[in-house]
């Protein structure tokens, strides 16, 4: 077998980089995949090698050949200049942040965002002096109104993983770049594979790899890519933080690449089923999910995605909070958990009036949020169904 030239690299699909990016046999050995290579210390062969910095590894804490294979892997599929790890999916939000951030600056956060980067933003940026404002996720270039002389960074989450919220990035990039600001994406819900960040504007791209990624709920880890402009500040920030994740992870992380296309297509598919179905339930008052033809983010999401993945939002009409528990306690098939992307089937109640501070979330009864797994469809809607039937039973 020829060894894959940087020409096809890049020719490639995106199915079969994802089968072949990150591996090489002349590493391995001969094995197919690439060892979780675990190690603090990396030796050297003599002084002249030490002292000429110029050898590959270092000290575990600078890489591994099997980090390398992920992030090699990870910004092609991304189309970035490079991509970091770190060991959970807000450590890649924190790192982003800490890389586009001195104290002084200004922060643009979506309202929409992951909640507990909130709490980052809220405490451990406001004590190294950097304020957040809040903005509305659909601000569009209504952005331009919002920039300071001194804001640095716009963050963009896009759909926002509870409300769904399809952002204009592109329109919010353009502001952001024309005011000197770095644009960082969390880009968990559509992956690279779906959601293109850099060639949409973004400068640095987030990924919870705990999703979708992995796929299998056994692990955590954090991504971020880079356009050419942000790595090399990034990687510094990354490397002096010296956080890297497992070496365990890592390797199962890359086993969740080679089929991340496949789940993903398919959580797609069960995810868009399981939508129309629970349209058109009499309990149900609107589904939230950008890929349904009359969702309010459809049109941007349209022109700017090309995929949706198992993850969406339902309202329910105005029911008794037990009515709610009756429904969800009883279900065999959905877990109750707070993450998403994996093969099984979750669904958890959601109130975003908590902590929202720029926009009034009402939707109108209570929210649930699922992810849709690879179980068959027909038995989702019968744990569903018993479930309805609990509810109108509690209410
Ligand atoms: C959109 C989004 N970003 C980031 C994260 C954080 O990922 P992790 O759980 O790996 O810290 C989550 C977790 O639920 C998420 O939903």
């Amino acid at each position: 077998m020829k060894k894959l030239s940087d020409e096809a690299k890049t020719r490639l699909r995106s199915r079969s980089r994802l089968v072949h990016l990150g591996r090489d046999a002349e590493t391995t050995l001969g094995f197919v995949n690439v060892p979780p290579f675990r190690g603090s210390t990396v030796l050297f062969p003599d002084v002249a090698t030490l002292k000429s910095r110029k050898q590959r590894y270092t000290y575990g804490t600078h890489g591994t050949p099997t980090t390398d294979a992920l992030s090699e892997a990870w910004s092609a599929i991304s189309g970035a200049a490079g991509t970091t790890l770190v060991p959970s999916g807000l450590a890649a939000i924190v790192v982003s942040l800490m890389t586009a951030l001195s104290a002084g600056d200004h922060l643009l956060m979506t309202d929409s965002a992951y909640q507990p980067a909130r709490n980052f933003c809220n405490d451990t940026l406001k004590r190294m002096g950097v304020e957040t404002t809040y903005y509305d996720p659909l601000v569009g270039s209504g952005i331009a109104a919002l920039m300071r002389p001194n804001t640095k960074a716009v963050f963009v989450e896009a759909p926002g993983s509870q409300s769904l919220e399809v952002q204009d990035i592109p329109a919010i990039a353009a502001s952001a770049h024309a005011h000197g600001a770095c644009v960082i994406a969390d880009n968990t819900w559509a992956t690279p594979l779906f959601f293109s960040p850099h060639a949409h504007g973004v400068d640095m791209a987030v990924e919870a790899g705990t999703k979708y990624l992995s796929g299998h709920s056994d692990l955590l880890l954090g991504l971020v890519s880079a356009n050419a402009q942000w790595f090399a500040r990034l990687a510094k920030t990354v490397d002096q933080m010296a956080i890297p994740p497992g070496p365990e992870d890592v390797f199962l992380a890359l086993r969740g690449l080679r089929t991340m296309e496949l789940r993903l297509r398919e959580a797609e598919r069960q995810g868009l089923a399981l939508a129309h179905w629970l349209k058109d339930r009499p309990e149900v008052l609107r589904v939230i999910h950008p890929a349904l033809p009359d969702d309010p983010g459809h049109a941007i999401w349209k022109r700017d995605f090309s995929g949706s993945s198992g993850l969406f939002s339902v309202v329910l009409k105005p029911t008794p909070e037990r009515a709610v528990a009756a429904l969800l306690d009883g279900l065999e098939l959905f877990g109750m958990g707070y993450s998403w992307g994996g093969y099984e089937s979750l669904v958890i109640p959601f109130d975003c009036t908590n902590y929202r501070t720029a926009t009034r979330w009402a939707p109108g009864g209570p929210t649930l949020r699922f992810s849709v797994g690879l179980e068959d469809i027909e038995d989702l809607k019968e744990d569903l169904d018993r479930g309805f039937q609990r509810l109108a039973a509690a209410a």
